[in-house]
């Protein structure tokens, strides 16, 4: 897709077909985070973790549930594969720079999976895994790394196309 088109085109889906990623789809994806700017290039302190597996998948769900007190919340949004972005503690604390280069790799993931016509959603509701040992323990995570943020992605049930972005949308001043 030309540049422009992609740009206007990116939406987040929050229904999706069963129909899994075939595993070009997986790799164009994951090439595209790996591709994304990361502070001070510190490329270690970030892990991506592929979840697929059905069980999995409920139990992020699950975890998320109950983290917002909510039942009727979907973290994963029905997704068939959600791709997990970890950042590693520094110091026992996550960096906000690590955290902003988290939102750089699911962004990436996220145009990626635009231009490869599926679709796909930002999911900042995956911290709430942080409060699951189990969905952690699961995740098989390197030591001292935690969940921050996620892109759910498929086939979405409605195709997404091209919008009009009024460049109002976000309040701009030009200083002189
Ligand atoms: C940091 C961040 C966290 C988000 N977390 C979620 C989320 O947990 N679940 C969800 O459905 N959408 C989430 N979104 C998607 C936003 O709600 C969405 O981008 C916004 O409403 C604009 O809609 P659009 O992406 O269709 O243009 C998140 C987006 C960002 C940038």
């Amino acid at each position: 897709m030309e540049w422009n088109e992609l740009m206007l085109t990116r939406k987040s889906c929050r229904e999706y077909t069963d129909v899994q990623l075939t595993e070009s789809q997986l790799k164009a994806i994951l090439q595209a985070g790996c591709a994304a700017p990361v502070a001070r290039g510190k490329y270690e302190q970030l892990q991506l973790t592929v979840v697929q597996d059905k069980k999995l998948l409920e139990l992020i769900d699950t975890a998320a549930k109950a983290a917002y007190g909510d039942d009727s919340f979907s973290c994963t949004r029905g997704a068939p594969t959600v791709i997990i972005v970890s950042v590693q503690e520094d110091q026992g604390q996550i960096s906000p720079m690590m955290i902003a280069s988290a939102g750089c790799v699911v962004e990436n993931m996220h145009l990626a999976a635009t231009d490869l016509g599926l679709g796909s959603v930002y999911l900042g509701s995956i911290q709430a895994v942080n409060n699951s040992f189990e969905v952690l323990y699961k995740l098989k995570l390197q030591d001292g790394f935690w969940p921050v943020s996620a892109l759910a992605v498929g086939n979405a049930k409605e195709p997404a196309e091209k919008r009009d972005v009024p460049m109002t949308k976000i309040f701009t001043n030009i200083v002189e």
